[in-house]
């Protein structure tokens, strides 16, 4: 097929891949930069609720609709104690924050974020320290969330306002415990013997938690997929979820390879894949064992300017990266794998929500919404019900990294029940528009009831405090459906969503 090619979607409802989790759209909050402090709760702003959160950025976080969120790292976690955290504040430490180098003031810990947690609607997931963190650490922490008053630190979460349990469900054990990077980085075997004695005791607290064991932290590093077979290996039976951790980059500057990042993501999610049913069966085992893909985003341009370095300041400004209309088309090809491998990846957090590597970016006066929250708010509205297997016919482009890759990159989500179905179309060509026909192929849809774009033909561009709006989804034209097929032009460097009613 030549670039001019018509591209052809057929659709097949009976064709499911997977319910979809909702819990694939998630968010991370950490205790770095501005993230917690000047991102979600700053007191002495005139945006500030009566908690001290900031009202700006709760609403944009409702908008997106984040299922569950991860707190309180990252890198961060690894060196926290939890009982800085809580009680009185202006009894709360000031810590060193070894992780990025800056000073944590503690005016936020973990019964601030459960109540953030509520006022955004979200489930709380907790990460607790398995690197200076002892494994009793560990389960205090849950018996702090879950149990009911009548012990130590059930009580001192009663006296610190809430009677009742807070019933945190999702508990990650660790992060990136693979990475040298790591404080109290462990190797493999090691690190398996630590979460599997905390995840005993944890469960000897409350049995109703759900765990995430540490999978490698990118499928870079050089102790991957070993990492995650010997950490599964041990801690099998004691695991809902096995992590995933990557962050994509253009440092090369080489966009067509960058847009076609999906086919590598696809490749990881399918070797750790591989490896939980290794494990599964070398176990002979009856357990499941699913993906949770809790750290994932775009992340170079920051990194390479900041050192990474807080200067021991509390809140200083880090990670800030700012987000463009090809990092926006790489989210949503993410996103679109989401889908694709629905039936194995059941958790995912973006990394992270407000101004570290973020979604939302703040400032005094108000808050910006950048290039990627388009992308998210369109799949976390949209992509209810059941992933479908398409056949997407479509033509292909040459890419330095991925060889010969397809134009587009699709996805789609069935919702019988709702009488809803919703496409996901990545149009990666840089200069072309891509001619377009769905078939329906057991179905005759009634119409698109809606049809919206996010497009543009500079790749780098991006939303600025000067242009907050350059760069957003926008309504178009819905094709119309005759004899079960739809036909419409795609611009290049585009990402566009239809709402069909079936
Ligand atoms: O999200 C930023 C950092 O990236 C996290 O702290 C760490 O887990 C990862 O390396």
């Amino acid at each position: 097929m030549s670039q001019s090619e018509t591209a052809r979607i057929t659709i097949d409802t009976t064709r499911v891949i997977s319910e979809i989790s909702p819990l694939l759209f998630s968010g991370f909050a950490e205790h770095l930069g501005r993230c917690i402090y000047e991102g979600i709760y700053e007191p002495a702003s005139p945006h500030a609720d009566e908690n001290g959160l900031r009202a700006d950025v709760l609403a944009a976080l409702r908008e997106l609709n984040f299922r569950s969120m991860r707190y309180p790292g990252g890198n961060f976690v690894s060196g926290y104690r939890w009982e800085d955290g809580i009680g009185p504040t202006d009894q709360r430490p000031r810590r060193r924050d070894m992780a990025w180098q800056s000073i944590e003031t503690n005016q936020f810990g973990t019964d601030e974020f459960i109540r953030f947690c509520r006022e955004i609607g979200t489930e709380p997931m907790l990460a607790v320290n398995l690197g200076t963190g002892a494994i009793h650490d560990a389960a205090n922490l849950v018996e702090y969330c879950n149990a009911q008053a009548g012990s130590h630190y059930a009580d001192l979460r009663a006296a610190n306002g809430s009677a009742s349990p807070y019933a945190v469900k999702y508990w990650c054990l660790g992060n990136e415990m693979d990475g040298p990077w790591q404080i109290g980085h462990l190797d493999a075997g090691e690190y398996a013997k630590k979460a599997s004695e905390a995840a005993k005791l944890m469960r000897l607290q409350d049995d109703s938690i759900e765990l995430v064991l540490c999978g490698s932290s990118s499928s870079k590093m050089p102790t991957y997929p070993e990492w995650d077979r010997i950490s599964l290996e041990t801690c099998w039976e004691l695991v809902q979820y096995h992590s995933m951790h990557y962050y994509a980059e253009n440092s090369a500057d080489d966009t067509p390879s960058f847009l076609a990042l999906s086919a590598e993501l696809e490749d990881y999610v399918d070797t750790v894949a591989a490896v939980l049913r290794y494990v599964k069966a070398k176990r002979r085992s009856k357990h499941d064992v699913y993906l949770s893909w809790d750290e994932w985003n775009v992340w170079y341009k920051a990194r390479e300017k900041s050192d990474l370095r807080g200067g021991w300041q509390a809140a200083p400004p880090l990670l800030e990266e700012v987000y463009n209309l090809e990092d926006a088309l790489v989210v949503a090809q993410w996103l679109n794998v989401f889908l694709r491998k629905a039936d194995v990846l059941k958790i995912a957090c973006i990394a992270q929500i407000v101004n570290v590597i973020a979604p939302i970016l703040t400032r005094a006066d108000g808050i910006l919404k950048q290039t990627i929250y388009y992308p998210l708010l369109m799949f976390s509205q949209m992509a209810r019900g059941e992933a479908l297997d398409l056949h997407v016919e479509s033509p292909r482009y040459e890419t330095e990294q991925f060889g010969d890759m397809p134009l587009l990159d699709v996805s789609a989500a069935n919702d019988a029940d709702a009488g809803a179905q919703s496409l996901f179309i990545v149009n990666r060509s840089l200069s072309e528009p891509t001619p377009l026909e769905i078939h329906w192929r057991d179905i005759n849809p009634a119409r698109v009831r809606m049809a919206q774009q996010l497009a543009g033909n500079d790749p780098k561009a991006f939303n600025s405090w000067e242009q907050p709006n350059r760069l957003t989804t926008r309504p178009i034209d819905a094709p119309e459906i005759a004899d079960g097929v739809a036909r419409l032009s795609l611009p290049p460097l585009s990402f566009t969503t239809l709402a069909i009613e079936l």
